[in-house]
């Protein structure tokens, strides 16, 4: 057992769990939002459907964290989540300062890539908690949304590769 310093507080890994969730459905809320702004800002339409293709993946995520709290048996909550509002707040400003501009699809991609590496980063830690508070079911569903994002983060490079950022380069016609 790893020595502890001592501590003010009774909180425990399932308070921080809990916590977590509630910041993680905050934020897929907000996406829901936002990704409509973004694939209408976008001038590629692949990056667009991109977009779309992903609101739709983010409403079934919203309803698995839904199901996540009802098998916890707690409310569905969400808890001002301070990282992902400053993430889209930086998206705004891409879609306001590039409007027209040759590189705004590639500063939206970017945006939307910061998103999911964010998104990813949370889900991974949540579900090594779910598992270690013995939540397999819970864990499961968080898996199924971390494979979504994964794959849209995967999606969003090749769009990158494949004429995003070599677009963007280019001067205004
Ligand atoms: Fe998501």
């Amino acid at each position: 057992m790893a020595t502890t310093k001592s501590k003010a507080s009774t909180k425990v890994l399932e308070d921080l769990f809990l916590d977590g969730m509630k910041d993680i459905y905050y934020a897929e809320k907000k996406i829901t939002k936002a990704l409509p702004k973004m694939a209408k800002a976008a001038e590629s339409e692949e990056l667009a459907a991109g977009f779309e293709k992903h609101l739709a993946e983010t409403e079934t995520q919203v309803e698995r964290l839904e199901q996540a709290f009802e098998l916890m048996g707690k409310p569905a909550r969400g808890k001002t989540c301070p990282a992902i509002d400053g993430i889209l707040e930086e998206g705004e400003e891409i879609m306001q300062e590039y409007k027209g501009a040759p590189a705004l699809d590639a500063g939206l991609l970017a945006a939307a890539q910061s998103v999911e590496h964010y998104e990813i980063a949370r889900y991974g830690t949540l579900i090594a908690w779910a598992e270690q508070l013995g939540m397999g079911e819970v864990a499961e569903l968080l898996k199924a949304t971390l494979a979504e994002e994964e794959a849209t983060d995967e999606v969003l490079t090749q769009l990158g590769e494949s004429g995003v950022n070599e677009r963007a380069m280019q001067e205004a016609a």
